[in-house]
């Protein structure tokens, strides 16, 4: 599966049981993955995948496949669909002109993040930093003192990283991706993909509505792997200090 953004893969389905068997990183160059593989004593393989590159393998502490890839061949982004204008209560910016959308899904632009049940927070927190330099944006607590996951991004130094990438939670069931999110064109787009997957009968477990954490604006459906579509998500650089917030 491809996004609108390139035509590297951003999801892969394979034959059989379902169930979640992994997910990809990129790292920013190949000296980067030999570094890994250096301390994870793996090799660099070539990767046979569209876009081509390198990849390292690893298994995190749950078990989840991880391959990061870099130096993949990056394809031209797609034009971006235009934001339509759009009026308010302070600002009427769409004059004589109508808003007239058919019917259809989501445009999925690119992955926004990934969600990971796992078995030990901490301990899989302290993995997935040490490996791959995660920040911690927000951490949930169950009580005070009792953390159970974290929203964490992307450390890209002085330049903006969403909120969150990857949110490592205890939560109830087996462990295994409690969602992936895909990031959609923009507002209209979103509303349009909403009903759509009603129509085939993907029951919306969540929004649409704005997510706490990250602020962005989301809906979820239910499918063997729930999946959220969502838009906007904070920026956040690697200075800024991590919350804390206690589940409801
Ligand atoms: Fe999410």
């Amino acid at each position: 599966m491809v996004g609108e953004r390139s035509e590297l893969d951003i999801g892969a389905t394979e034959m059989g049981t379902a169930k979640f068997l992994g997910f990809g990183l990129r790292a920013q160059t190949v000296d980067d993955l030999e570094r890994l593989a250096r301390h994870e004593g793996v090799a660099v393989e070539d990767l046979q995948e569209p876009g081509g590159g390198k990849v390292v393998r690893l298994a995190d502490p749950d078990g989840y496949r991880l391959e990061i890839v870099a130096a993949q061949t990056k394809t031209e982004a797609a034009v971006l669909r235009p934001d339509p204008l759009r009026n308010t209560v302070a600002s009427r910016s769409r004059l004589r002109s109508s808003v007239r959308l058919e019917p259809s899904p989501s445009h999925v632009h690119r992955i926004g993040h990934a969600v990971l049940k796992v078995s030990d927070f901490r301990l899989s927190e302290k993995w997935y930093k040490e490996r791959f330099g995660f920040i911690t944006s927000d951490e949930v607590e169950a009580a005070k003192d009792a953390p159970i996951g974290a929203f964490m991004r992307c450390d890209r130094g002085d330049k903006p990283a969403d909120h969150h990438t990857l949110f490592l939670a205890e939560l109830p069931g087996a462990p295994g991706l409690a969602h992936a999110a895909f990031e959609v064109a923009n507002l209209d787009d979103l509303m349009l993909g909403h009903p759509y997957l009603q129509t085939r009968q993907r029951k919306a477990v969540w929004g649409v509505g704005r997510q706490i954490m990250g602020s962005q604006i989301l809906t979820t459906g239910k499918t063997r792997l729930a999946m959220s579509s969502n838009i906007g998500p904070t920026a956040i650089s690697s200075r800024a200090p991590m919350r804390h917030k206690k589940c409801r």
